[in-house]
């Protein structure tokens, strides 16, 4: 089986051997591959998430690069904010941290995780655009008083109200609250990048909502009005506002701590679980021939997910690395709690998009699946799996991801935009 949620990944380039002779010597063991991506072909029963993080030589100095000249107190996490240290030493590989760092005006190289560096090429990659998928059936399918079910329509609206917001909220969270608390450049491009394909999918849905005439106040106020989105929304806010604070800063155990829930709370509750549901149902209309356009556009949508939640494992799994002494038996037990209630708020959320069976899908399907990648969620960060023998229920997912046998969907577009990136001047 597929691992639909751990996409392919090139072999990383040691580009830092081909880095400027301007830069100070880098040692082959400094740099990291990769910290627990496991291999794409892995199945769903895969081990634990395989590290390959090789501890260079531990004395990271914070203010690297600012030794020879005097600059104010610096709050850790806030870098991009100091004084230039001009004339300082040049900045080497080992001087870099994945927090806690000084990156100063985010010199990109020489690269240390190499893997944050290559999910940026691949996400450029997978570049897509939502008004090049048509919408001409869907709009058909929608407009037919007999097209589609009341139970069918009420699916489509309650995620696009979900979903709507949900990715503005994601976005919100990478600009207003951790962008500046990741203190390593490459790290940061992923970050940038992530945010305009955030756009990219509200853009999306917006698309979908345009595209079907669907009342727009009633779609994007949602979050306002259905019990269920509206909890999930709260849920994830509180972990934004704790570090939208201006007056947070990491470095402490207690705000380092608060940064890596932050963390779980968006890549793994929200990116992993909280889409989840509603990927599920939305390409299943796609499975039925239903609704093409807008199956097509979660598809492209998982991928890009699919991406970030990777991103975002190694990006939890580095800081651990770092820091393990965040790691604590009761961290780990306030972050299983919050998996947990994720799940919950989740399984609510399937049971007011679909009160009733539909589609082939029911709910106490998508309780067995959210344990099932619960699980998943759980061993990609290294704690313990809390649903012992929960199954997945939709073993297609797995194959969503496949690209070779999207050969239409995404290798046709994927190869466009590698090989058609050239401007053209007639
Ligand atoms: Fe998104
Ligand atoms: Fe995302």
């Amino acid at each position: 089986m597929l691992n639909f949620d751990n996409m392919p990944v090139k072999p990383a380039k040691s580009t830092a051997e081909n880095a400027s002779p301007g830069f100070a010597a880098v040692p082959a063991a400094a740099k990291i591959q990769s910290v627990s991506t496991v291999a794409s072909t892995a199945a769903d029963t895969e081990s634990l998430p395989v590290l390959s993080f090789e501890p260079s030589t531990p004395s990271v100095n914070m203010n690297a690069g600012a030794s020879n000249m005097q600059t104010k107190e610096l709050k850790p996490g806030a870098t991009g904010l100091e004084e230039i240290a001009f004339k300082a030493a040049r900045v080497r590989v080992d001087d870099k941290k994945i927090i806690n760092c000084r990156a100063d005006v985010n010199q990109l190289v020489p690269f240390k995780y190499e893997w944050a560096w290559q999910k940026y090429l691949d996400a450029c990659a997978n570049h897509w655009m939502p008004q090049e998928i048509s919408m001409s059936r869907d709009i058909a399918l929608w407009k037919d008083p007999n097209g589609l079910s009341p139970d069918e329509r009420q699916i489509i609206k309650r995620n696009l109200g979900f979903f709507v917001t949900a990715d503005s909220l994601v976005a919100n969270n990478l600009v207003l609250a951790i962008y500046r608390h990741i203190t390593n450049p490459e790290c940061r491009q992923y970050l940038l990048r992530q945010a305009f394909e955030e756009a990219l999918h509200t853009h999306a849905y917006q698309y979908i909502v345009e595209s079907l005439g669907l009342d727009e106040g009633e779609i994007f106020n949602m979050y306002r009005e259905i019990p269920s989105i509206h909890e999930k929304d709260a849920f994830q806010l509180q972990f934004t506002s704790e570090l939208a604070d201006p007056n947070f800063s990491t470095g402490t155990f207690a705000a380092d701590q608060r940064l890596l829930r932050n963390l779980i709370g968006y890549y793994i509750i929200m990116e992993g679980i909280f889409f989840y549901v509603g990927f599920v149902q939305m390409l299943s209309f796609g499975r039925q021939n239903k609704m093409t356009g807008a199956s097509e556009q979660f598809q492209y949508i998982l991928r890009d997910e699919s991406m970030h939640l990777n991103y975002g494992i190694d990006v939890i799994n580095q800081i651990k690395n770092e820091n393990p002494h965040l790691w604590t038996a009761e961290f780990q037990q306030e972050i299983i709690e919050l998996i947990k209630q994720g799940v919950d708020l989740e399984y609510r959320y399937a049971e007011d998009t679909m009160p009733r069976g539909v589609l082939g899908l029911n709910c106490q399907m998508f309780s067995e699946y959210l344990r099932f990648i619960a699980n998943r969620r759980c061993r990609q960060i290294g704690l313990t799996e809390q649903f012992p023998g929960a199954k997945n229920p939709f073993p297609w997912m797995s194959e969503m991801l496949d690209l070779k046998k999207e050969k239409n969907f995404f290798e046709t577009r994927v190869i466009e935009y590698q090989t058609g990136g050239a401007l053209s001047w007639d």
